[in-house]
């Protein structure tokens, strides 16, 4: 069954007399399960896609249904509890609270879902241990390096267990190898049965995805799923993960 199923969805920006038009008719299913990666030049409608799909954003036109639950024309606080049950976000500067520690982080979307104070502990905790960081839970974020930082991110978006980790430029501020752990990571929990979509610039991190969409100027300009299994990508046990 498709997770994700949108049908014509267009955005249009109005900036006084300028219009943009950031997404021009896209119509896209993404079953459960599945691995995408999102490419385009900048301006071509990704982060506007992926917001839509995250219910941060609503479209200006088209349908949207996620889970089979009708998304489009949902009132704020409906967005925000489908967002909260069934979402989790990873963005390129991680946007983690500073001066806060990694365990609170991580507690935040609990917090939000008024799961009680000692459960929610014990949640972000085993969140931080799944993603090779039980002993850094105490350390705020400068204490962290920046792929460290963003595998707090990447617990933090799972602490709720969603079925959707939508990840924005993921690796966008690590190097080469930090961005190997974390694509390795989000394989793992693709693996899991977590349906990940992610935007990338980069074609070397786009691989790491089963399927891939070209977006060009608000529109879907290719879809290709690869027909192998990429076996020089196989998992590593997350235990095993540096911390
Ligand atoms: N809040 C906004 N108000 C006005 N225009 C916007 C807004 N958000 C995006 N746009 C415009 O919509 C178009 C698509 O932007 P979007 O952020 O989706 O691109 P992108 O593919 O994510 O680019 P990048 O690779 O640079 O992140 C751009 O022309 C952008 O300027
Ligand atoms: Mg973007």
């Amino acid at each position: 069954m498709a997770l994700i199923e949108a049908r014509d969805l267009t955005k249009t920006y109005t900036m006084g007399d300028q219009t943009v038009h950031a997404l021009r008719g896209v119509s896209l299913d993404i079953e459960a399960g599945g691995f995408v990666a999102i490419m385009g030049a900048s301006g071509s409608g990704k982060s506007t896609l992926m917001n839509i799909l995250g219910c941060l954003d609503v479209p200006t036109s088209g349908h949207y249904r996620l889970a089979a639950e009708a998304v489009d024309g949902l009132a704020p606080d409906a967005l925000a509890s489908i967002r909260n049950r069934r979402i989790g976000f990873v963005f390129q500067q991680f946007n983690l609270l500073p001066r806060t520690s990694a365990l609170e982080n991580v507690e935040l979307p609990m917090v939000y879902a008024g799961i009680k104070g000692p459960e929610r502990r014990a949640r972000a905790l085993a969140a931080l241990q799944r993603v090779g960081l039980g002993e850094r839970a105490g350390h705020t974020p400068s204490e962290l390096s920046g792929g460290q930082q963003q595998r707090v991110a990447i617990a933090r978006a799972l602490v709720n267990q969603p079925s959707l980790i939508l990840a924005d430029e993921p690796t966008g501020a690590l190097d080469t190898t930090t961005s190997e752990d974390i694509m390795k990571l989000l394989t793992e929990l693709n693996q899991q049965g977590m349906t990940v979509v992610l935007v990338t610039h980069e074609p070397d991190i786009a691989t790491w995805a089963r399927r891939k969409l070209v977006f060009r100027d608000g529109v879907m300009v290719e879809d290709s799923t690869s027909p192998l299994v990429d076996v020089t990508h196989a998992p590593i046990p997350l235990g095993a993960m540096p911390a």
